[in-house]
Protein backbone atom coordinates (compact mmCIF):
# COMPACT_ATOMS: atom_id res chain seq x y z
CA UNK A 1 0.00 0.00 0.00
CA UNK A 2 1.55 3.41 -1.12
CA UNK A 3 2.66 5.67 1.90
CA UNK A 4 0.08 8.68 1.60
CA UNK A 5 2.84 10.83 3.75
CA UNK A 6 5.35 10.98 0.75
CA UNK A 7 3.02 12.74 -1.55
CA UNK A 8 2.50 15.50 1.03
CA UNK A 9 2.80 18.90 -0.83
CA UNK A 10 4.15 21.87 0.63
CA UNK A 11 1.12 24.55 0.65
CA UNK A 12 1.91 27.70 1.82
CA UNK A 13 -0.68 28.07 4.42
CA UNK A 14 -2.16 31.72 4.67
CA UNK A 15 -5.92 31.05 5.61
CA UNK A 16 -7.23 31.07 9.26
CA UNK A 17 -4.75 28.44 10.65
CA UNK A 18 -2.87 26.21 10.92
CA UNK A 19 -0.09 28.38 9.77
CA UNK A 20 3.65 27.53 8.52
CA UNK A 21 6.11 25.97 10.21
CA UNK A 22 9.42 27.04 10.48
CA UNK A 23 12.03 24.12 10.24
CA UNK A 24 13.27 24.78 13.72
CA UNK A 25 9.81 23.55 15.30
CA UNK A 26 9.89 20.94 12.36
CA UNK A 27 12.91 19.71 13.93
CA UNK A 28 12.18 19.42 17.49
CA UNK A 29 8.95 17.75 16.99
CA UNK A 30 11.24 14.86 15.87
CA UNK A 31 13.57 14.81 18.45
CA UNK A 32 13.79 11.67 20.74
CA UNK A 33 10.63 11.27 22.76
CA UNK A 34 11.17 11.10 26.54
CA UNK A 35 8.93 9.74 29.55
CA UNK A 36 6.52 12.53 30.94
CA UNK A 37 8.14 12.12 33.77
CA UNK A 38 11.61 12.30 32.71
CA UNK A 39 13.88 14.60 35.02
CA UNK A 40 15.26 16.20 31.76
CA UNK A 41 11.69 16.53 30.45
CA UNK A 42 10.58 18.66 33.55
CA UNK A 43 13.17 21.03 32.83
CA UNK A 44 11.77 21.40 29.43
CA UNK A 45 8.57 22.05 31.33
CA UNK A 46 9.41 24.54 33.53
CA UNK A 47 11.11 26.44 30.51
CA UNK A 48 8.05 26.40 28.48
CA UNK A 49 5.88 27.61 31.62
CA UNK A 50 8.20 30.67 31.73
CA UNK A 51 8.12 31.09 27.58
CA UNK A 52 4.46 31.10 28.22
CA UNK A 53 3.87 34.10 31.18
CA UNK A 54 6.47 35.89 28.88
CA UNK A 55 4.49 35.62 25.64
CA UNK A 56 0.99 36.58 27.64
CA UNK A 57 3.07 38.92 30.41
CA UNK A 58 1.23 37.48 33.56
CA UNK A 59 2.88 36.07 36.66
CA UNK A 60 0.35 33.79 36.86
CA UNK A 61 1.70 30.92 38.58
CA UNK A 62 -1.36 28.35 36.80
CA UNK A 63 0.44 28.58 33.37
CA UNK A 64 0.78 25.85 31.05
CA UNK A 65 -0.43 24.31 27.69
CA UNK A 66 -3.56 22.00 27.68
CA UNK A 67 -3.64 19.00 25.18
CA UNK A 68 -5.79 19.79 23.03
CA UNK A 69 -6.32 22.41 19.97
CA UNK A 70 -7.78 25.73 21.08
CA UNK A 71 -11.05 24.75 21.89
CA UNK A 72 -9.62 22.11 24.47
CA UNK A 73 -8.41 25.70 25.69
CA UNK A 74 -12.12 27.56 25.66
CA UNK A 75 -13.33 24.41 27.26
CA UNK A 76 -11.17 23.79 30.13
CA UNK A 77 -11.37 27.64 30.71
CA UNK A 78 -15.70 27.14 31.46
CA UNK A 79 -15.66 23.93 32.60
CA UNK A 80 -13.50 24.45 35.68
CA UNK A 81 -15.17 27.98 36.28
CA UNK A 82 -18.71 27.44 35.62
CA UNK A 83 -21.25 26.11 38.19
CA UNK A 84 -24.49 25.32 37.46
CA UNK A 85 -27.01 28.74 37.71
CA UNK A 86 -23.64 30.88 37.16
CA UNK A 87 -24.69 33.68 35.16
CA UNK A 88 -22.08 33.97 32.19
CA UNK A 89 -22.00 37.07 29.86
CA UNK A 90 -20.33 36.30 26.29
CA UNK A 91 -19.52 39.47 24.31
CA UNK A 92 -20.08 38.11 20.51
CA UNK A 93 -19.42 38.92 16.99
CA UNK A 94 -18.43 35.93 15.37
CA UNK A 95 -18.06 32.10 15.54
CA UNK A 96 -16.60 31.69 18.65
CA UNK A 97 -18.23 34.02 20.38
CA UNK A 98 -21.35 31.72 19.60
CA UNK A 99 -18.73 28.65 20.48
CA UNK A 100 -18.52 29.71 24.12
CA UNK A 101 -21.86 30.52 24.78
CA UNK A 102 -22.62 26.84 23.58
CA UNK A 103 -19.93 25.72 25.65
CA UNK A 104 -21.18 27.32 29.16
CA UNK A 105 -24.74 26.68 28.25
CA UNK A 106 -23.91 22.92 28.17
CA UNK A 107 -22.29 23.62 31.82
CA UNK A 108 -26.05 24.99 32.82
CA UNK A 109 -24.27 28.52 33.16
CA UNK A 110 -27.28 31.01 33.16
CA UNK A 111 -25.93 32.83 29.57
CA UNK A 112 -26.72 36.43 28.75
CA UNK A 113 -25.04 37.47 25.01
CA UNK A 114 -24.42 40.43 23.54
CA UNK A 115 -24.66 40.56 20.15
CA UNK A 116 -22.74 43.07 17.59
CA UNK A 117 -23.13 42.64 14.23
CA UNK A 118 -20.20 40.05 12.74
CA UNK A 119 -17.29 42.28 10.83
CA UNK A 120 -17.55 44.96 13.62
CA UNK A 121 -16.38 45.29 17.09
CA UNK A 122 -17.65 45.18 19.98
CA UNK A 123 -19.35 48.64 21.20
CA UNK A 124 -17.87 49.47 25.03
CA UNK A 125 -21.06 51.66 25.88
CA UNK A 126 -22.92 48.82 25.42
CA UNK A 127 -20.93 46.38 27.41
CA UNK A 128 -20.62 49.20 29.88
CA UNK A 129 -24.21 49.44 30.72
CA UNK A 130 -25.18 45.64 30.50
CA UNK A 131 -22.28 44.95 33.01
CA UNK A 132 -23.80 48.31 35.27
CA UNK A 133 -26.81 46.28 34.84
CA UNK A 134 -26.16 42.97 36.16
CA UNK A 135 -23.18 41.67 37.67
CA UNK A 136 -21.72 38.25 36.31
CA UNK A 137 -19.62 35.49 37.66
CA UNK A 138 -17.66 35.71 34.28
CA UNK A 139 -17.62 37.67 31.23
CA UNK A 140 -16.22 36.61 28.04
CA UNK A 141 -14.82 37.44 25.11
CA UNK A 142 -12.71 36.58 21.85
CA UNK A 143 -9.95 38.95 21.30
CA UNK A 144 -9.47 38.49 17.93
CA UNK A 145 -12.64 37.08 16.07
CA UNK A 146 -10.51 34.85 13.32
CA UNK A 147 -14.23 34.22 11.87
CA UNK A 148 -14.93 37.82 10.72
CA UNK A 149 -11.32 39.79 11.11
CA UNK A 150 -12.18 41.92 13.96
CA UNK A 151 -10.39 42.59 16.51
CA UNK A 152 -12.31 43.16 19.92
CA UNK A 153 -11.39 45.75 22.56
CA UNK A 154 -9.77 43.52 25.70
CA UNK A 155 -7.88 46.13 27.37
CA UNK A 156 -10.82 48.74 27.22
CA UNK A 157 -13.26 45.34 28.51
CA UNK A 158 -10.66 45.39 31.20
CA UNK A 159 -10.67 48.52 32.17
CA UNK A 160 -14.25 48.38 32.60
CA UNK A 161 -14.06 45.40 34.82
CA UNK A 162 -11.50 46.32 37.02
CA UNK A 163 -12.52 46.24 40.91
CA UNK A 164 -15.71 44.26 39.89
CA UNK A 165 -16.13 40.67 41.05
CA UNK A 166 -16.36 39.11 37.47
CA UNK A 167 -14.11 36.93 35.75
CA UNK A 168 -12.80 37.99 32.97
CA UNK A 169 -11.95 35.40 30.93
CA UNK A 170 -10.55 36.07 26.99
CA UNK A 171 -9.55 34.18 23.50
CA UNK A 172 -6.17 34.56 22.32
CA UNK A 173 -6.52 31.70 19.85
CA UNK A 174 -5.29 33.86 16.79
CA UNK A 175 -3.57 36.78 18.94
CA UNK A 176 -1.33 34.99 20.78
CA UNK A 177 1.80 35.48 19.42
CA UNK A 178 0.82 38.20 16.96
CA UNK A 179 -0.32 40.57 18.96
CA UNK A 180 0.98 41.77 21.97
CA UNK A 181 -0.97 40.82 25.24
CA UNK A 182 -0.94 41.69 28.92
CA UNK A 183 -3.12 39.49 30.76
CA UNK A 184 -1.77 41.16 33.75
CA UNK A 185 -2.32 44.77 32.98
CA UNK A 186 -5.52 43.89 31.43
CA UNK A 187 -7.06 42.45 34.34
CA UNK A 188 -7.72 39.55 32.25
CA UNK A 189 -8.48 36.38 34.99
CA UNK A 190 -8.78 33.49 32.03
CA UNK A 191 -6.91 33.19 29.08
CA UNK A 192 -6.30 30.78 26.82
CA UNK A 193 -4.57 30.01 22.99
CA UNK A 194 -3.42 27.57 20.62
CA UNK A 195 -0.49 26.52 18.48
CA UNK A 196 -1.18 26.69 15.37
CA UNK A 197 -1.82 30.70 14.36
CA UNK A 198 0.76 32.94 15.73
CA UNK A 199 2.77 30.77 17.60
CA UNK A 200 3.60 28.53 14.20
CA UNK A 201 3.56 25.60 15.40
CA UNK A 202 1.40 22.48 14.30
CA UNK A 203 -2.23 22.10 15.88
CA UNK A 204 -2.22 20.60 19.28
CA UNK A 205 -1.70 22.44 22.75
CA UNK A 206 -3.77 25.35 23.71
CA UNK A 207 -1.89 27.70 25.90
CA UNK A 208 -3.76 28.60 28.98
CA UNK A 209 -3.28 30.69 32.20
CA UNK A 210 -5.31 31.42 35.15
CA UNK A 211 -5.32 34.65 37.76
CA UNK A 212 -5.59 34.05 41.55
CA UNK A 213 -8.68 35.21 41.19
CA UNK A 214 -9.81 32.11 39.19
CA UNK A 215 -8.16 30.25 40.86
CA UNK A 216 -9.62 31.37 43.85
CA UNK A 217 -13.26 30.64 41.79
CA UNK A 218 -11.98 26.91 40.98
CA UNK A 219 -11.15 26.20 44.32
CA UNK A 220 -14.61 27.60 45.97
CA UNK A 221 -16.57 25.43 43.43
CA UNK A 222 -19.38 23.22 45.53
CA UNK A 223 -19.58 20.80 42.93
CA UNK A 224 -16.86 18.63 41.15
CA UNK A 225 -15.40 19.82 38.35
CA UNK A 226 -17.58 17.91 35.49
CA UNK A 227 -15.04 17.17 33.02
CA UNK A 228 -12.21 14.50 34.50
CA UNK A 229 -9.63 15.53 31.97
CA UNK A 230 -9.72 18.99 31.84
CA UNK A 231 -9.86 19.42 35.75
CA UNK A 232 -7.06 22.00 36.26
CA UNK A 233 -6.89 20.74 39.78
CA UNK A 234 -6.11 17.01 38.62
CA UNK A 235 -3.54 18.78 35.65
CA UNK A 236 -1.74 21.24 38.14
CA UNK A 237 -0.31 18.83 39.83
CA UNK A 238 1.41 16.98 37.17
CA UNK A 239 2.55 20.65 35.86
CA UNK A 240 2.92 22.18 39.73
CA UNK A 241 6.08 20.56 41.44
CA UNK A 242 4.03 17.56 42.62
CA UNK A 243 4.57 15.62 39.35
CA UNK A 244 1.82 13.59 39.56
CA UNK A 245 0.94 11.68 36.55
CA UNK A 246 -2.60 12.61 35.30
CA UNK A 247 -2.52 11.95 31.93
CA UNK A 248 0.25 11.03 29.35
CA UNK A 249 1.63 14.31 28.25
CA UNK A 250 2.24 15.15 24.37
CA UNK A 251 6.14 15.20 24.63
CA UNK A 252 6.96 15.88 21.53
CA UNK A 253 4.41 18.78 21.02
CA UNK A 254 5.65 20.12 23.54
CA UNK A 255 9.03 20.18 22.15
CA UNK A 256 6.77 21.93 19.36
CA UNK A 257 5.52 24.43 21.09
CA UNK A 258 8.68 25.34 23.51
CA UNK A 259 10.91 26.01 19.92
CA UNK A 260 8.12 27.82 18.78
CA UNK A 261 8.29 30.00 21.67
CA UNK A 262 11.86 30.29 21.37
CA UNK A 263 11.77 31.05 17.73
CA UNK A 264 9.40 34.31 18.66
CA UNK A 265 11.97 35.20 21.58
CA UNK A 266 14.94 35.16 19.22
CA UNK A 267 13.38 37.55 16.91
CA UNK A 268 11.81 39.38 20.27
CA UNK A 269 8.34 39.89 20.45
CA UNK A 270 8.01 43.75 19.36
CA UNK A 271 9.71 42.53 16.07
CA UNK A 272 7.46 39.62 15.22
CA UNK A 273 4.57 41.77 16.59
CA UNK A 274 5.59 44.86 13.67
CA UNK A 275 6.36 42.09 11.07
CA UNK A 276 2.81 40.84 11.04
CA UNK A 277 1.08 44.63 11.18
CA UNK A 278 3.96 45.63 8.01
CA UNK A 279 3.22 42.53 6.15
CA UNK A 280 -0.55 42.86 6.92
CA UNK A 281 -0.39 46.82 5.39
CA UNK A 282 1.52 45.45 2.13
CA UNK A 283 -1.14 43.26 1.58
CA UNK A 284 -4.00 45.53 1.65
CA UNK A 285 -2.39 47.50 -0.22
CA UNK A 286 -1.88 45.00 -3.05
CA UNK A 287 -5.66 43.72 -2.89
CA UNK A 288 -6.32 47.48 -2.97
CA UNK A 289 -4.63 47.87 -6.04
CA UNK A 290 -7.16 44.53 -7.53
CA UNK A 291 -9.71 46.17 -6.47
CA UNK A 292 -10.88 44.58 -3.62
CA UNK A 293 -12.53 45.59 -0.38
CA UNK A 294 -12.10 44.29 2.97
CA UNK A 295 -14.93 43.72 5.47
CA UNK A 296 -13.51 45.40 8.82
CA UNK A 297 -12.98 49.11 8.93
CA UNK A 298 -9.44 49.81 8.99
CA UNK A 299 -9.34 50.30 13.03
CA UNK A 300 -10.58 47.22 14.29
CA UNK A 301 -8.61 45.06 11.16
CA UNK A 302 -6.25 42.22 12.60
CA UNK A 303 -3.06 42.02 11.26
CA UNK A 304 -3.17 38.06 11.11
CA UNK A 305 -6.72 37.88 10.07
CA UNK A 306 -7.95 39.22 6.57
CA UNK A 307 -11.35 39.46 5.43
CA UNK A 308 -11.33 40.06 1.78
CA UNK A 309 -15.28 40.97 0.48
CA UNK A 310 -15.78 38.53 -2.70
CA UNK A 311 -16.74 41.03 -5.29
CA UNK A 312 -19.79 40.28 -7.40
CA UNK A 313 -19.96 37.93 -9.56
CA UNK A 314 -17.15 36.01 -8.43
CA UNK A 315 -17.21 32.37 -7.37
CA UNK A 316 -15.97 32.35 -4.17
CA UNK A 317 -14.89 28.81 -3.78
CA UNK A 318 -13.54 28.40 -7.30
CA UNK A 319 -11.00 31.02 -6.61
CA UNK A 320 -9.82 29.27 -3.49
CA UNK A 321 -9.81 25.79 -5.21
CA UNK A 322 -7.50 27.57 -8.41
CA UNK A 323 -4.78 28.71 -5.22
CA UNK A 324 -5.14 25.07 -3.91
CA UNK A 325 -4.55 23.12 -6.61
CA UNK A 326 -2.61 25.50 -9.47
CA UNK A 327 -0.33 28.17 -6.98
CA UNK A 328 -0.19 25.87 -3.65
CA UNK A 329 -1.64 28.62 -1.83
CA UNK A 330 -4.53 27.78 1.15
CA UNK A 331 -6.29 30.82 2.13
CA UNK A 332 -10.12 30.56 3.96
CA UNK A 333 -13.73 30.85 3.28
CA UNK A 334 -16.75 32.80 5.25
CA UNK A 335 -18.18 30.75 8.01
CA UNK A 336 -22.01 31.06 8.92
CA UNK A 337 -23.48 34.31 7.42
CA UNK A 338 -19.90 35.28 6.02
CA UNK A 339 -19.88 31.73 3.62
CA UNK A 340 -19.68 32.59 0.55
CA UNK A 341 -19.16 35.94 0.83
CA UNK A 342 -15.34 36.74 1.94
CA UNK A 343 -12.09 34.82 1.76
CA UNK A 344 -10.13 35.08 5.05
CA UNK A 345 -6.39 35.55 4.69
CA UNK A 346 -4.00 34.55 7.07
CA UNK A 347 -0.35 36.43 8.09
CA UNK A 348 -0.16 34.01 11.04
CA UNK A 349 3.53 33.83 12.77
CA UNK A 350 5.86 32.24 10.29
CA UNK A 351 3.19 32.51 7.39
CA UNK A 352 3.58 36.67 8.06
CA UNK A 353 6.20 37.36 5.16
CA UNK A 354 6.70 40.08 2.42
CA UNK A 355 7.69 36.80 -0.12
CA UNK A 356 4.03 35.64 0.55
CA UNK A 357 2.09 38.01 0.56
CA UNK A 358 3.54 38.90 -3.13
CA UNK A 359 3.24 35.31 -4.02
CA UNK A 360 -0.54 35.72 -3.19
CA UNK A 361 -1.36 38.95 -4.70
CA UNK A 362 0.35 37.66 -8.02
CA UNK A 363 -2.00 34.24 -7.71
CA UNK A 364 -5.25 36.49 -6.77
CA UNK A 365 -5.12 38.54 -9.77
CA UNK A 366 -4.51 35.65 -11.78
CA UNK A 367 -7.17 33.50 -9.97
CA UNK A 368 -10.00 36.62 -10.26
CA UNK A 369 -8.86 37.20 -14.38
CA UNK A 370 -9.97 33.37 -14.53
CA UNK A 371 -12.90 33.65 -12.64
CA UNK A 372 -14.02 36.82 -14.73
CA UNK A 373 -13.54 35.13 -17.57
CA UNK A 374 -15.75 32.05 -17.08
CA UNK A 375 -18.33 34.28 -15.85
C1 LIG B 1 -10.70 32.62 18.07
C2 LIG B 1 -10.71 31.12 18.08
N1 LIG B 1 -11.10 30.47 19.18
C3 LIG B 1 -11.13 29.13 19.24
C4 LIG B 1 -10.75 28.36 18.16
C5 LIG B 1 -10.79 26.88 18.24
O1 LIG B 1 -9.52 26.35 18.10
P1 LIG B 1 -9.26 24.88 17.50
O2 LIG B 1 -9.82 24.83 16.14
O3 LIG B 1 -7.77 24.80 17.56
O4 LIG B 1 -9.91 23.91 18.41
C6 LIG B 1 -10.33 28.99 16.99
C7 LIG B 1 -9.95 28.22 15.79
O5 LIG B 1 -9.84 28.70 14.70
C8 LIG B 1 -10.32 30.41 16.95
O6 LIG B 1 -9.93 31.05 15.85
Amino acid sequence: MKNLLEDIEEILLMGPGPSCVPPEVYKALSRKTLGHLDPYFLDIMEELKEMLRRIMNTRNNLTFPISGTGSAGMEAAFVNLVEPGDSVLIIKNGVFGMRMEDVAGRLGAKVDVLEFTWGTPVDLEAVEKKIRQESYRIVAVVHAETSTGVRNPVTEIGTILKGSDSIYLVDTVTSLGGLEIRMDDWNIDVLYSGTQKCLSCPPGLAPLSFSEKAMAKLNGRKTKVPNWYLDLTLIANYWGQNRVYHHTAPVNMLYGLYQALRVIFEEGPEKVFQRHRENHLALIKGLEKLGLKMLVDEPYRLPMLNAVCVPDGVDELSVRRRLRSEFKIEIGGGLGPLAGKIWRIGLMGHTARIENVTRLLMALQEALQESKKVA
